[in-house]
């Protein structure tokens, strides 16, 4: 169980998140659904804008890297606790705007961002876009001439870090889609492209390596790397980065082949990268650039968990059995995505003993709906409250209307009270932007 009490077990043995019992949580608002735990989300966020203060002067930020989980409430709780956000389309960028966020703290990603989208940031006077291809570098400054205004770019590199981790979640690969390489010579033409831009201002550079990563050596390798890129620049150019952003990826607990990381962990993590700019500036001869980082998943990660209700039960003998449940695919596709493993409660019968190893399905129509494979649980009856713990990142974010099947709503519990933050969907919901072709009616 989580060691920073997100979750803890109540004197009726059920789960516990933010002061709720899950049982009472799954029977006033139905299940699926997904479960938000404030307190922790604002203290990760702490967490980091505390370090930037105390190991780096307080000379950065913090971007909440909303694709993780995007709404309006996770931009109102950002804005309150006064860090800064990434967002990498114009849904995330509307979101954050709608919740009164202010533009000039988002940074606006995407290796492939629409005209209408950098049209759209422009206009909103987002802070920060970080160009990811010349016809981007291209578009924006077309746009900023037209409006007489100049916009600020960080320029996405690739350092060319292998992380440990997943290969789809792996960002600065020699083939990755993302950034500009710093060894094929690319990432030092585009910012000569860019210096030669007369409304675009170049102001520094940023790398993301990956997601779910927990070697701190890959973070300083690439942090090294940037800054010897900085020196590089400074030195064919003459230009000298002001702003360097690190991006994501601090790694989560998802189950026991994860470390579990405590607040100071995390820490930890980022002071190792303040102390390694800072000595790379200090050995290299360069101003210490303002720091930005962008982590997603290590915020909302394990603050998230997904109440299901156990249905159909199925026992195929000799092979396994299946515990069907409410949900599946299309509210949390990161098991057919990435084979990702979790760690399935029984919420209302927490202190009693696994029996059985069974393989959470889900309702889609797809042999590869599965939730979790193959976790221990005690005995499990339909009807059953379940819970699926660290499911805070990239669940809703990813989630879909596949099957016509509704995305759960979302509450956000803190002190034992929960509020919707995310509502129900309805069959109307579905069908909304569907459009009955009189024609085909016709006979
Ligand atoms: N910055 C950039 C530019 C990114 O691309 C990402 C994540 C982050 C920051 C945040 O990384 P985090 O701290 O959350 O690891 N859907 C996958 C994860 C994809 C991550 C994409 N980029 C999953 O479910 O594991």
């Amino acid at each position: 169980m989580n060691e920073r009490k997100t979750l803890t077990v109540n004197c009726s043995g059920h789960l516990e998140i933010g002061g709720c019992d899950a049982l009472e949580l799954a029977s006033e608002y139905g299940t699926p659904l997904y479960v938000f735990d404030e307190d922790y989300i604002r203290r990760m966020m702490s967490v980091y804008s505390n370090t930037i203060d105390k190991e780096y002067g307080g000379h950065g930020i913090v971007l909440y890297a909303s694709k993780a989980f995007s709404c309006l409430a996770i931009y109102s709780i950002a804005k309150s606790q006064g860090i800064g956000v990434d967002v990498v389309s114009g849904g995330e960028l509307y979101t954050a705007l709608k919740a009164g966020f202010p533009a000039e703290k988002i940074y606006m990603h995407g290796n492939n961002k629409t005209a209408e989208e950098l049209e759209f940031a422009v206009d909103s006077n987002v802070g920060t876009i970080v160009v990811d291809s010349a016809l981007e570098a291209d578009r924006l400054d077309e746009l900023c001439a037209s409006r007489s205004k100049k916009c600020n770019v960080l320029i996405r590199v690739n350092p060319g870090v292998e992380a440990h981790t997943h290969a789809y979640v792996q960002t600065a690969t020699p083939d990755s889609k993302f950034g500009f390489s710093v060894a094929n010579g690319t990432a030092e033409d585009m910012a000569k492209y860019i210096l030669a831009k007369e409304n675009i201002v170049l102001k520094g550079f940023h790398c993301h390596i990956g997601s779910q990563i927990f070697e701190k050596q890959s973070f300083v390798i690439a942090a090294e790397k940037m800054m010897d890129f900085v020196l590089q620049i400074k030195q064919s150019t003459g230009f000298e980065a002001e702003v360097l952003n690190l991006g994501g990826g601090f790694g989560i607990y998802y189950t026991d082949e994860d470390p579990k990381l405590k607040e100071e962990d995390y820490a930890e993590y980022l002071k190792a990268l303040c102390e390694t700019v800072k000595r790379k500036a200090w050995q290299l001869n360069l101003q210490l650039p303002y720091l930005a980082i962008e982590p997603g998943r290590s915020i909302v990660g394990e603050a998230g968990v997904t109440l299901y209700t156990a249905g159909a039960i199925k026992t195929i003998p000799g092979i396994k059995t299946y515990v069907a449940v409410d949900g599946g695919m299309f509210e949390n596709p990161r098991y057919a995505l990435y084979q990702s493993k979790y760690c399935v409660v029984a919420a209302g019968n927490m202190n009693a003993p696994c029996t059985q190893n069974v393989t959470i399905a889900g309702k889609c129509c797809e042999s590869g709906d599965i939730i979790a494979a193959d976790v221990p649980l005690p005995e499990i009856a339909s009807g059953d409250i379940l819970a699926v713990l660290s499911t805070g990142a990239y669940n809703y974010s990813m989630a879909s209307n596949y099957n016509r099947n509704f995305i759960p709503q979302a509450v956000l519990v803190k002190d034992g009270m929960a509020d919707v933050i995310i509502k129900k969907q309805t069959f109307e919901d579905l069908i909304r932007n569907d459009v009955a072709l009189e024609r085909l009616n016709s006979d």
